[in-house]
């Protein structure tokens, strides 16, 4: 069977994201099971509904990448307890034209990272709610993970052994989902 196409996007436009660090780990340790590409969000225009009749090249490449991938993967940090800017427009950007709303039905897993102890919960929290809303078939569980500085090791791996495991389990899990929903559903 072939390999899911993973759409992933990232959270933060910071050049040492400790969140793209997480994501490009889990796009290595799922490398065997999905093939994963990295979404650009940084280059979307503030939305702006006036925009909406003569969409922006950006945002017709984004909502095209999203519509041709079978998950998206969001690792995102905590931005004031909540989504940061960044993301909360590409997710717009997504919803919209009323219509052409990129995220229904599609499969979802959320995590993140945050030096804090509760590692991007709240932000996490909300995005599930806003992602829900919008039709996503979110992963369930809770992955929120606490950024230390080994966390990922210099070949890009995450180096903590339990946190791996944490991990691996939900990447499973994911593609297990969209493999169930891809199938047929019986008469
Ligand atoms: C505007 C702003 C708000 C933040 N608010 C939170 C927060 O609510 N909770 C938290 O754990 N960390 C918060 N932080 C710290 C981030 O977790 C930290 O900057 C982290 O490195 C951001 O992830 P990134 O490196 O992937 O951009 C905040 C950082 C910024 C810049």
């Amino acid at each position: 069977m072939a390999k899911s196409r993973i759409a992933i996007i990232v959270g933060s436009n910071r050049r040492d994201s400790i969140n793209r660090k997480l994501a490009r780990a889990l796009a290595k340790l799922g490398a065997d099971k999905f093939d994963a590409s990295f979404v650009r969000i940084d280059d979307l225009p503030m939305f702006n509904q006036d925009l909406e009749g003569n969409l922006p090249e950006e945002a017709v490449r984004f909502k095209s990448e999203i519509a041709n991938a079978d998950g998206v993967l969001i690792v995102t940090p905590e931005h004031d307890r909540s989504i940061p800017a960044l993301l909360k427009n590409a997710v717009d950007w997504g919803a919209r034209p009323y219509g052409k709303n990129s995220w229904a039905g599609k499969p979802g897993f959320i995590t993140g990272t945050s030096p804090g102890a509760i590692g991007s919960a709240l932000a996490q929290q909300h995005l599930r709610s806003v992602m829900v809303g919008l039709g996503m078939i979110l992963l369930g569980g809770e992955a929120y993970v606490t950024f230390k500085p080994n966390l990922v090791d210099e070949d890009g791996n995450i180096a903590d052994e339990s946190t791996r495991k944490f991990l691996q389990g939900f990447l499973d899990r994911f593609i297990s989902l969209i493999v169930r929903l891809s199938q047929p559903e019986p008469h």
